[in-house]
């Protein structure tokens, strides 16, 4: 399987108002959107879905700005999906960020960078199945 990812609208897109702006961008882009949800991460949540962050210094910073305000979660599907969405949202650091990528339009800060995407097939398939059941996906 290599044609579904996972992304997430973080707080700071959602408190800009730029969900719309960037569905559309993952939409014209070719991205199915087959899952979606308006939701608020708990802490336990947060802890749980950026573990494999847990040793980072960042860590902490990173479960607040998390938790603090909804964020949209989807599940895409597309050929290529993982490598496809990494390409369109752009460098972890904005500033670094292609012109055009979404993290280049909509995010300005490494730690608030507006958008997650998945990093693998294997990532993509627990980060889906963390926010959505089968039942849920279209
Ligand atoms: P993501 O998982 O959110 O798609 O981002 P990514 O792969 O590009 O970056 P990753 O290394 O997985 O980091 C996860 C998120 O942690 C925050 N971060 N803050 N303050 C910092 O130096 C720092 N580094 C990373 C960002 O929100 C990053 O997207
Ligand atoms: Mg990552």
């Amino acid at each position: 399987m290599n044609n579904r990812t996972f992304t997430m609208i973080k707080p700071d897109a959602v408190e800009k108002g730029f969900i719309t702006s960037i569905l559309d961008k993952i939409s014209v882009s070719g991205f199915k959107i087959i899952g979606l949800k308006l939701i608020k991460f708990t802490k336990i949540q947060a802890e749980q879905f950026y573990s494999i962050h847990s040793r980072k210094p960042f860590f902490n910073d990173l479960v607040s700005f998390i938790t603090r305000g909804p964020v949209v979660v989807a599940a895409l599907e597309k050929d290529n999906a993982v490598k496809d969405f990494r390409k369109l949202i752009g460098s972890t650091d904005p500033s670094e960020a292609e012109e055009g990528t979404i993290r280049k339009l909509y995010a300005t800060s490494k730690a608030e960078n507006g958008i997650h995407g998945s990093d693998s097939d294997e990532n993509a398939e627990i980060e889906i199945n963390f926010h959505f059941s089968e039942s849920e996906l279209f």
